[in-house]
């Protein structure tokens, strides 16, 4: 009973003095809104937050005392795929702590690691729809991996040739991969993707399109809490390749395939598996199978992220270490790049290199003024 009592007391106590010491910071920044010090989190954040956020969340406030407004928090599309990690890190480190305007004061000092997390929950309660998937399953892009979250994206990736045949296509071509990713709704998303080669052809240099690839995924598991995630999709390529030329099936390819992604302590583990069935039976169907590991190296959105995937193609594996960076604060514009390395491979033994250019078109790229 005396050691509770006492672990009760120093707690309380050890709360009064944080707050004995930040009192007159946060009483300054409450001095517009006075009444009794405030006790739950909804009450705090009408004091401490709500000037520039509005009650609702809206950052739609009467006066407004900051030039920049904050967003919406009430835009589900705008708030879900944000990972709790990157909101509480706002509140510590302030807006540069995420990339974002320093209007945003950090409450490092003045907040406890419990009521930032308070904060973080309130604030989702202002999405008011169900269903969303947690941003906190919105890992990192694999290179090769596809990723279960359903994004806003676009990307280049350099084109990866694992054809075991010889081709015009030869190892110094250049290829690269334009794709288009967009939510529809809370869960689904399509995607766009088309291939542009440029080669060396006799003396000059051509260039050609590949096979234009579609598709569609749907998140079916998509815990709102735990960073858990499983996807369903079905690609399908369209013979738009100069197959002359070397490049593409010249059949139409549907590609079923599984994406899921979990954490494992601060681990990142993304897996991946489809099929190819070419319309064209006289054209072999493929097995590929992807499984990513990686973690970030710091928790600000532009961390680096070191990786490792392998990459199953029927009989063949590769092994693809990687490293990803966040180029702007945001994290909104990232690059990826890796070593494909041959395993077991009935071809030509060549390392290729792949990664990517990857641009989240909904969030800011960098802080606005
Ligand atoms: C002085 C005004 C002000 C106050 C007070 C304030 N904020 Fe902010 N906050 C902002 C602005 C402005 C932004 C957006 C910055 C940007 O988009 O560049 C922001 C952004 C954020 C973000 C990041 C959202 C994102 O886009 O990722 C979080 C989380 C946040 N605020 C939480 C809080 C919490 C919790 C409190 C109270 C404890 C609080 N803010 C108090 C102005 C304020």
């Amino acid at each position: 009973m005396l050691v509770l009592g006492q672990t009760v007391n120093q707690s309380a106590s050890a709360a009064e003095s944080r707050y004995g010491a930040t009192a007159p910071k946060l009483a300054e920044q409450q001095s517009s809104v006075g009444g009794p010090t405030p006790t739950t989190v909804a009450e705090m954040w009408s004091a401490w937050c709500a000037r520039c956020h509005a009650d609702d969340g809206s950052g739609k406030v009467k006066e407004p005392t900051i030039t920049v407004e904050p967003m919406d928090f009430t835009e589900c599309k705008v708030t879900t795929p944000e990972p709790d990690a990157d909101w509480a890190r706002a509140i510590a480190k302030g807006g540069p702590g995420v990339g974002l305007s320093p209007e945003m004061p950090g409450f490092e000092d003045s907040l406890t690691r419990e009521q930032i997390s308070g904060f973080v929950k309130h604030m989702r309660g202002f999405c008011k729809e169900a269903r969303w998937p947690s941003g906190n399953a919105n890992f990192p892009r694999p290179i090769i991996t596809e990723k279960a979250f359903p994004e806003n994206e676009f990307l280049l990736l350099p084109v990866v040739s694992h054809a075991t045949e010889p081709s015009s296509a030869s190892a110094t071509d250049v290829g690269l991969v334009a794709v288009y990713e967009r939510r529809i709704g809370r869960r689904a998303m399509y995607e766009v993707g088309i291939p542009f080669y440029n080669w060396d052809f006799q003396t000059s240099r051509a260039s050609a399109i590949g096979d234009l690839a579609v598709a569609i995924k749907y998140a079916a598991y998509a815990s709102t809490t735990t960073p858990r995630i499983v996807s369903f999709g079905l690609e399908a390529t369209l013979p738009t390749g100069e197959l002359y030329k070397g490049f593409g099936k010249g059949t139409v390819v549907f590609e079923p395939f599984i994406a899921a992604g979990t954490m494992v302590g601060d681990w990142y583990v993304q897996a991946h598996g489809k099929v190819e069935l070419p319309v064209d039976t006289l054209v072999d169907r493929a097995y590929l199978y992807n499984v990513y590991v990686g973690r970030d190296t710091s928790a600000a959105p532009n961390t680096w992220t070191l990786g490792v995937e392998l990459n199953g193609e029927n009989r063949e594996l590769w092994v693809t270490p990687q490293i990803r960076k966040g180029l702007t604060g945001t994290g909104a514009l990232a690059a990826s790049l890796g070593a494909s390395i041959p395993v077991k491979y009935r071809g030509e033994r060549v390392v290729s290199w792949v990664g990517y250019l990857l641009w989240e078109f909904l969030e800011p790229l960098r802080a606005r003024r």
